[in-house]
């Protein structure tokens, strides 16, 4: 499948970005301890290079959400595969989500931690597809606008649950026809 995408955002890029909000999300949580939550599976890479550039003590905690099945379009049906171990209460969450699409895994990942009482929730989110929006979710800080185009690379899968791996995020092709 190596002729159907084209690199979107580079490797390089990423690291960048990712290593300026680290150094900021430090500052910002300096004597919270908050509680970092990727949200897997797609949000794993991000979480791992955020973490290492935030210069302060927190613990790591995982949610998992699941919408896709095998297709490129959302079921609209979120499940939760996985759930945290710690108590959230009282605590000062960062919520670490690969891509927002319609909004409908952010809304209700959101719900699901405001209702077990944080002290506070704030969303990071690596790529925003703002243009296939469903529902609004409350963003916090988007590392990369980017077009509605299917994506992946950079701890997001292909349709066939391949290319997580890749260091780019990686666009499909849309014009295989014409090729
Ligand atoms: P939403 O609920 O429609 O906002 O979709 C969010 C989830 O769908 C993300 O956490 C991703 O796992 C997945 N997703 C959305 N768009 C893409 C894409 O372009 N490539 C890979 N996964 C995607």
């Amino acid at each position: 499948m190596d002729n159907h995408w084209e690199v979107l955002i580079s490797a390089e890029e990423i690291r960048e970005r990712i290593g300026e909000l680290g150094r900021e999300l430090a500052e910002q949580y300096s004597g919270l301890n908050p509680v970092v939550i990727p949200l897997l599976r797609g949000g794993f890479m991000f979480a791992a290079d955020l973490v290492r550039a935030m210069d302060t003590d927190l613990q790591v905690e995982f949610l998992g959400a699941s919408s896709y099945g095998e297709q490129t379009e959302s079921s609209g049906e979120v499940r939760l595969t996985l759930d945290t171990a710690l108590p959230l209460a009282g605590r000062h969450i960062l919520l670490v989500e690969d891509i927002v699409d319609t909004g409908l895994t952010l809304a209700y990942i959101q719900q699901l931690i405001n209702s077990r009482k944080p002290a506070s929730l704030h969303t990071v989110v690596l790529l925003d597809k703002r243009a296939r929006r469903k529902v609004e979710a409350k963003i916090d800080r988007v590392v990369f606008d980017i077009p509605d185009r299917f994506v992946f690379g950079f701890g997001l899968d292909s349709p066939g649950g391949f290319g997580r791996n890749l260091p780019d995020v990686v666009a499909m092709k849309d014009n295989l026809d014409q090729e």
